[in-house]
């Protein structure tokens, strides 16, 4: 099922139909945000003369983190470290196959010294650790089907890095071309919401990777860029919930069209630095 326009009749199969979707308890590493600030910009959501309200991103996130335990998630938490305000984002802390940990190794120099504090809480956690050669920014770019990791490139992680995730965790890999600034990281462009169904922002590829999703075979979703802008697609499902930007509202209602639940959230402090629920969530348990 391809959405190709909003009259699109509502399909009879399963997938429309929410009693039949089955929801996966996942395990989520999350990092709480005690320093979280916009003191560099590294990215154009990212303006340094804006205020960040500390005590409300911390409200932000403890209601994520309660909302994905109020779905039956469990959730790691470990400690950020003054100075490196964006550790909140652990979809960048790397990519994590059955035991082992691929240690992200990130673009800015601004966010290098945080590839030692996740390599460290990995380590302690029992991860087998490696690292790679190529600037590789983690699940931030790195997407798992089901069946093929999708990876983005053009702002953050090499071209190369595909292949390098192939070679260190032996997952097969597809690179796509990130070709707007305002969805730097794949994460930000797409979200995987079962093992069958997509959803992402057309504008933000180009038209070979648009050819190359097509080619997936899988369900599409095609979100409004006033949704992405929002960062509709920085959102996390266990295969029935979508945890989701609340201000998305034409996607929610793409969501729950497909038979999935919409559970949205606010976080709104995160989006001044570029980042949003999937931006805060790491995937443990691969
Ligand atoms: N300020 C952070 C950066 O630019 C935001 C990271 C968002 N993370 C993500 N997975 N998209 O690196």
């Amino acid at each position: 099922l391809s959405e190709t326009s909003d009259f699109e009749p509502l399909v009879a199969d399963s997938a429309a139909n929410p009693s039949l979707r089955e929801a996966k308890p996942q395990r989520f590493l999350m990092c709480r945000p005690g320093n979280f600030e916009v003191y560099y910009s590294i990215n154009r959501w990212m303006d340094v003369t804006v205020q960040v309200d500390a005590a409300l991103a911390m409200a932000q996130w403890e209601n994520l983190r309660k909302t994905y335990l109020r779905l039956g998630h469990s959730v790691e938490v470990m400690d950020d470290v003054p100075g490196l305000p964006d550790m909140v984002f652990t979809a960048n802390a790397g990519i994590i196959k059955g035991g082992k940990a691929l240690v992200s190794k990130f673009r800015s120099e601004y966010r290098q010294p945080e590839e030692e504090y996740f390599a460290q809480w990995f380590q302690a956690q029992g991860f087998d650790v490696v690292r790679p050669e190529l600037v590789n920014e983690g699940e931030g770019d790195f997407l798992w089907t089901g069946s093929v990791m999708l990876g983005g490139s053009g702002f953050r992680s090499e071209l190369g890095a595909g292949p390098e995730v192939t070679e260190l965790l032996g997952l097969p890999t597809e690179t796509l071309e990130l070709v707007d600034s305002r969805w730097y990281h794949i994460d930000t462009a797409l979200a995987i919401l079962d093992e069958r169904t997509i959803a992402f922002v057309p504008e933000a590829f180009s038209p070979r990777s648009l050819e190359i999703l097509a080619g997936l075979g899988l369900d599409q979703i095609r979100v409004c860029v006033e949704d992405a802008e929002w960062f509709a697609l920085n959102a996390v499902s266990d295969g029935k919930n979508v945890v989701v930007a609340e201000q998305a509202v034409n996607f929610q209602a793409q969501l729950a069209e497909h038979g999935f639940t919409p559970v949205p959230v606010d976080v709104s402090e995160f989006l001044k630095s570029g980042g949003g629920a999937k931006c805060c969530t790491l995937i443990l348990d691969r």
